[in-house]
């Protein structure tokens, strides 16, 4: 079986910097026409000098074949000044500010402890219409970390929405049906991308036989009630929820360890477990709308030109990847068989 599709794109992806960044860029390019990039570096990227300089790097460290471009973010701290979204808006290759509430995730230290300290930035990036992107997660530690995603929505987000009128917002990663719900009962203005491993993963696999530092990624993995409402957004046609892959990268020692990172690298068959994921619900036919169409219609930019094709054929991905400089990262579903693949064009 063959599906053609129009080129896609991946709304949310980490391609690190460096070593790191040359050893997985190519992974996205080979099929994602444009990636919506994160700048959760280490320093973060808080101006957008700093995310031009970053997007300069990934454009080197590509291919030279590759057609790929970079859509960069800036990460939102205490002190972003509201002056640096109107330099945002007017320069082409920037894209959106992306919030990390303090201490939510991988490098989300010098996230916004309070968004009281950003309201100016809120204001200005509502009248200059450039979209906030958010990791919605409340971070108090005595909150159950399968609780986070829901109660960001209700106590942090809802209020967010309601302060701003106008603001542009994409809930990233969503996991849970009550952020498929409240997307859903949401305005025009708010949208939701949803990785590959939520729509095929529930939270057992994080446990199974033994603790698994391979399928810890933040939003967690949640339970399988979760994971078939997702699958039903990601399937339904609606306008507002699209592909975005949160392929994390990290060095094997830093996820087998005591305190391993969080983040499952993806890319080497994102698009190929999207398909997956359709095609468990008899829904391939939906498929090019998500990961092609509904981005791109919400971020307002044109639908990518040219077409790939998919083919239902198995293949094995490999147990690791070279990273950065003699150190490897393992994939999901390594030594597994992933059973799409991208044709070769002619
Ligand atoms: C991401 C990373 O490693 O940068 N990790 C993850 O589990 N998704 C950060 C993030 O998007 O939360
Ligand atoms: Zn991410």
């Amino acid at each position: 079986m063959q599906l053609q599709i129009t080129r896609p794109d991946d709304w949310h992806l980490h391609l690190r910097d460096g070593a790191a960044l040359a050893s997985v860029v190519s992974a996205s390019a080979r099929c994602f026409a444009r990636a919506i990039i994160m700048p959760n570096l280490k320093p973060p990227v808080t101006t957008v000098a700093q995310a031009l300089a970053y997007r300069q790097r990934i454009l080197a460290a590509l291919p030279p074949e590759a057609d790929f471009q970079p859509l960069m973010t800036l990460y939102l701290t205490d002190n972003t000044a509201p002056q640096e979204i109107e330099i945002l808006a007017k320069t082409p290759g920037m894209l959106g500010v992306k919030y990390y509430p303090a201490g939510a995730t991988t490098n989300a230290d010098a996230g916004v402890t309070d968004l009281r300290k950003v309201w100016g930035v809120l204001e200005a990036m509502q009248s200059y219409e450039v979209p906030l992107l958010i990791h919605g997660e409340v971070t108090a530690a005595s909150i159950d970390i399968f609780d986070r995603e829901y109660l960001f929505v209700r106590h942090v987000l809802d209020p967010l929405l309601e302060a701003f009128p106008c603001l542009r917002v994409t809930l990233e990663h969503i996991t849970t049906t009550e952020a498929v719900d409240f997307v859903l009962a949401g305005e025009s203005r708010l949208a939701a991308s949803i990785t590959a491993h939520h729509l095929l993963l529930n939270r057992n696999a994080i446990f199974q036989g033994g603790i698994r530092p391979h399928y810890y990624c933040l939003p967690v993995l949640k339970r399988e009630i979760h994971r078939q409402a997702l699958l039903e957004a990601a399937t339904s046609g609606h306008p507002r929820f699209f592909a975005g892959t949160d392929s994390a990268p990290h060095a094997r020692q830093h996820k087998e360890c005591a305190c391993g990172c969080a983040g499952l690298y993806t890319a080497p068959a994102a698009l190929e477990l999207y398909a997956e994921a359709f095609n468990s619900l008899e829904a391939l036919d939906k498929l090019e709308a998500f990961v092609s169409f509904r981005g791109a219609d919400f971020y307002r930019l044109p639908r990518n030109s040219g077409s790939l094709t998919l083919e239902q054929r198995d293949w094995m991905m490999p147990e690791h990847f070279n990273f950065a400089e003699h150190e490897e990262v393992i994939p999901l579903r390594a030594g597994q068989t992933i059973h799409w693949q991208l044709a070769v064009p002619a």
